[in-house]
Order: structure tokens, then C-alpha cells, then sequence
């Protein structure tokens, strides 16, 4: 398996020929033989070979080969050869999103970070955008959104592509059957598609019951009763609940029982922290279901008293994703600070971003490095957990973290499309970076551009 770098160049020719530098033909380790295949995402050709004596990687193309294997621009990319004779170039990467009719920004608040995730690696993959609609099964081909420029894209019909990165926006269309099917699609064609869809809390904690792992999940109950919700506050003392597929802390109740004053609420209404007492458990019930709804779909969860500055507790976002190697890294991590009077640490309501090493030297002093490297290595033990119990291929995650006084970490929640919020923090813009330089890394081993054959 012979990997390396090329520019692409169109000749005005008419022949069915690849004409091919012999430095690059060394490097490739091409056998001394006439006929070739090259292949592109789904699109494969078979092509005559003429060594060019010359020095440099360069590979030429004749336009009507150019366009038969629908190449998406000219110049630098990767190219591999596993035995001499079939060479492919590439990776084509797909981010699955949605494609507005705008041409500045197609992929509407998603596209500054898209096109950010398109730079990693962009001299040495094609990278583009799509929708479902895009998709044309029949030819198997994309009509896809590519980068042009520092800042422009353009419309072209492309093969399928390599390995997809599922940046769908929606809960609820990722949840259609249809979605699902088109989903399947790649996978049935050996295209791996990572971030399968959201994932529901529920779904998380299921993931890990049972697990070694489980001891870092609060104790949680998914579509508590009444009786199970006085029985949890009267064993923890304070209890969240949270809807099971919300984000952003929308709809989560912090609910406290103290034996002599009664029960308390702390939650959000109409932009402003609210905190309610009640005398008894059935008038607190009928608060939330007056507000909650029925509480379907929601999960009372032991509360965990966080660390705090200034009264305010703090928790972490642990940005994880996987590398060239297909093992997690911790590529991130961003303190949060709750803003006054408010139950999460959210930035909306109120919250602050800080560095962890600020945030853990004032509370944990010299012990803040022990407690850091400890978090870290729970969190990649929590994501491997995860991934092993989940049908579908993970390759990023973004876990709510809480530490508390007595250093045990917790995780509140796992997102599988994890927003980049901390990443605007000045000290974590080289880690942003290197987030997506992971992504890049782990697409290359997903679609097998890979040097060595190692699984
Ligand atoms: N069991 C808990 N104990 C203490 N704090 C919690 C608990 N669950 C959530 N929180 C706080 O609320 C925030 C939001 O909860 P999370 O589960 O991440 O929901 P969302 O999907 O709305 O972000 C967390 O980041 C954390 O600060
Ligand atoms: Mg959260």
C-alpha cells in the first residue's frame, strides 16, 4: 500500500490515458504495465498508462477522462495504490447538512463552521456539502456544494463520496423513516457515515447501564412517576429533570426537598430564573405539569453539587473525537460558569467560558493536574463505552462533564453533533483547530487512505 501527494492537471487530449510523473509511479510502486484503473469516490475507470519522465508528483488527465470520473477541481490531493495497477485519489468527503438556496452561505448558521471543517486537509481531500435531495442513486452521483476561493462555492455533479460526516441539523427529520433509509443507503454501499443522528439522554444512559462506566452517570430514572420523583428527592436531596431529547437547557427543572421548609423549583421562565416554594409534593407536581407538560419524555436525575466560584457552579464541555488511529482524544475542554441564579451553565443564560486549568487551580490548588488528567481519562473511558454498545460509527462527542467536591466525575450528557461554543474562547482556538484536524485524520483512516493496512 503505497500513499502520497499529487496535483491534478486537465490536458487537451482526447486519448484514455493517464499520463503519470515517474517519480510519482515510484512512489505509488506502479508496475511497469500498460493499463490502469483510477477511481474517484463510487466512479472508476480503466485507462491506459504513459510514464512521463519528469520529477515532482503529477498525474494528467485528458478532459473527457476528467469529466467522465466527474473530478471536482484540479490541483493538489491525496493518491494511494494497493498492488501496482488500481490507483485511487481522494478522500471525496460529504458533511450531510442542509443546503439552503443561498450562495454566500449555503448551509445557512452551519456554514462559517463547515467551512472551517472543510480547511483541515483541503490540499489533500475534496470536500463538499449536500442534502438528501442531492443524492442521485441511480448514477451515483451528488450534486454537491463545493469550496471555491477563499469564501465561495459552486454547484457540481460529483461521484458518491468516501466516508460522510453527518452534520444534519434536526431532531425531528433525523428521526423520519425516510431519513433513516437514505442513512442506510451509504452504509449498504460500504460508504461509512459517522454521527449516525442526535442522541436522546435517555438513549446515553441506556448505552452505558450496567457498564463499569455507569458509576459517572447520576443516578437516573427516564420517565419518572410521581411516587419515583418524591422517593429521588428524599434519597438525593435536589434532583434535575430534563427533557430527554432537549439541548441548550431548555425545560429542565431543578427541584430541592428540605425536610422542615418543603420542596423548592428553580427553573427558567420567560427568560428569567424563577424559584418557587411549595408545602407539600402535590403542589409542586402540579407546577410541573403544568409546566413540564405530562413529563413524558423527560429524566429525573440525582443532582450532583458541583464545584463552584462565587457561588456559581462550573462544568465542562470535554470536546472528544477520534484520529488517524480510530482512538478517542480529548481535542478540547471548556470550563462553563452558571450564571447567577441559573441551573445550568449554558452561555444564554448568563453563563462564562473559562480555561479548566484557571477554573481547577483555584478550587483543586496543587492538586489540579491529578484531577484534570483523572477527568480525561474518564471521559475517553465513557466514549469508548459508549461506542462499544452503539450500533452505528461515532466520531465526535461532546460530553457535559461535572466535578464535584470530592473530585468524582460526572456526565450530565453525551451530544453527538456537539455545537463549537467553547472554540470562541481565545486560549482554545489552537484546540478548535486541532479538533478538526482529528476529524480530518479520522476520515482519512474511515476511508481506508491509509498508508499501512492495519484493520
Ligand atoms: N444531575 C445534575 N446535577 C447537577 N447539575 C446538572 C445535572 N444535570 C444537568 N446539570 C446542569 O445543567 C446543565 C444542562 O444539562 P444537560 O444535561 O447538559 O442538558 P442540555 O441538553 O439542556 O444541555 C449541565 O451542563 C449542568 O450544568
Ligand atoms: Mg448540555
Amino acid at each position: 500500500m503505497s500513499l502520497t501527494t499529487c496535483t491534478i492537471h486537465v490536458i487537451n487530449r482526447q486519448d484514455r490515458t493517464v499520463y503519470v510523473t515517474s517519480e510519482l509511479a515510484n512512489a505509488l510502486n506502479l508496475s511497469r504495465i500498460r493499463g490502469v484503473t483510477l477511481s474517484l469516490g463510487s466512479k472508476t475507470a480503466s485507462l491506459g498508462l504513459k510514464l512521463l519522465k519528469k520529477t515532482g508528483h503529477h498525474l494528467y488527465l485528458p478532459t473527457a477522462v476528467y469529466s467522465q470520473l466527474r473530478v471536482p477541481r484540479p490541483g493538489s490531493i491525496t493518491v494511494m495504490c494497493s498492488n501496482g495497477k488500481d490507483i485511487r485519489i481522494g478522500p471525496m468527503i460529504g458533511v450531510l447538512t442542509n443546503v439552503t438556496r443561498s450562495s454566500s452561505a449555503p448551509f445557512g448558521s452551519r456554514t462559517s463552521f463547515i467551512r472551517q471543517f472543510m480547511r483541515a486537509g483541503s490540499d489533500r481531500a475534496y470536500y463538499f456539502g449536500f442534502s438528501p435531495r442531492d443524492v442521485n442513486w441511480a448514477q451515483s452521483t451528488v450534486t454537491a456544494m463545493i469550496p471555491k476561493g477563499e469564501n465561495g462555492w459552486m454547484r457540481k455533479v460529483i461521484p458518491l463520496p468516501d466516508v460522510v460526516y453527518n452534520r444534519s441539523p434536526s431532531r425531528k427529520a433525523e428521526k423520519l423513516m425516510s431519513m433513516n433509509a437514505f442513512k442506510s443507503r451509504f452504509i449498504k454501499k460500504g460508504i461509512p457515515l459517522f454521527n449516525w443522528s442526535f442522541f436522546d439522554k435517555s438513549d446515553v444512559y441506556r448505552l452505558l447501564e450496567g457498564t463499569e462506566a455507569s458509576r459517572h452517570v447520576p443516578e437516573s430514572r427516564i420517565n419518572p412517576s410521581a411516587a419515583e420523583l418524591r422517593n429521588m428527592l428524599e434519597r438525593h436531596k435536589f434532583i434535575y429533570l430534563k427533557p430527554t431529547g432537549g439541548s441548550l437547557g431548555i425545560g429542565i427543572f431543578r427541584l430541592t426537598y428540605n425536610p422542615k421548609r418543603g420542596y423548592y423549583a428553580r427553573f427558567r421562565r420567560a427568560g428569567r430564573n424563577v424559584l418557587l416554594r411549595f408545602s407539600s409534593f402535590d403542589s409542586l407536581m402540579a407546577l410541573l405539569r403544568k409546566q413540564g407538560g405530562s413529563l413524558n419524555k423527560y429524566v429525573a436525575q440525582q443532582g450532583i453539587r458541583l464545584i463552584e466560584i462565587d457561588n456559581c457552579p462550573i462544568d465542562f464541555r470535554f470536546h472528544m473525537t477520534k484520529n488517524a488511529s480510530n482512538e478517542w482524544v480529548v481535542s478540547a475542554i471548556g470550563a462553563k460558569k452558571a450564571g447567577k441564579g441559573s441551573i445550568t451553565t449554558h452561555v444564554r443564560t448568563g453563563g462564562q467560558l473559562m480555561t479548566p486549568e484557571q477554573v481547577l487551580r483555584q478550587i483543586f490548588g496543587a492538586r489540579s493536574d491529578a484531577v484534570l488528567a483523572n477527568a480525561k481519562e474518564t471521559a475517553v473511558k465513557l466514549a469508548q463505552t459508549i461506542e462499544r454498545n452503539y450500533r452505528h460509527t461515532l466520531g465526535e462527542l461532546g460530553f457535559d462533564i461535572g466535578i464535584d467536591q470530592n473530585e468524582h466525575v460526572w456526565m450530565f450528557e453525551a451530544n453527538s453533533k456537539p455545537g463549537r461554543s467553547i472554540f470562541k474562547h481565545p486560549a482554545l482556538k489552537e484546540q478548535g483547530r486541532a479538533s478538526l484536524n482529528h476529524l480530518f485524520d479520522y476520515c482519512l483512516y474511515l476511508s481506508r487512505f491509509r498508508a499501512r493496512r492495519d484493520s
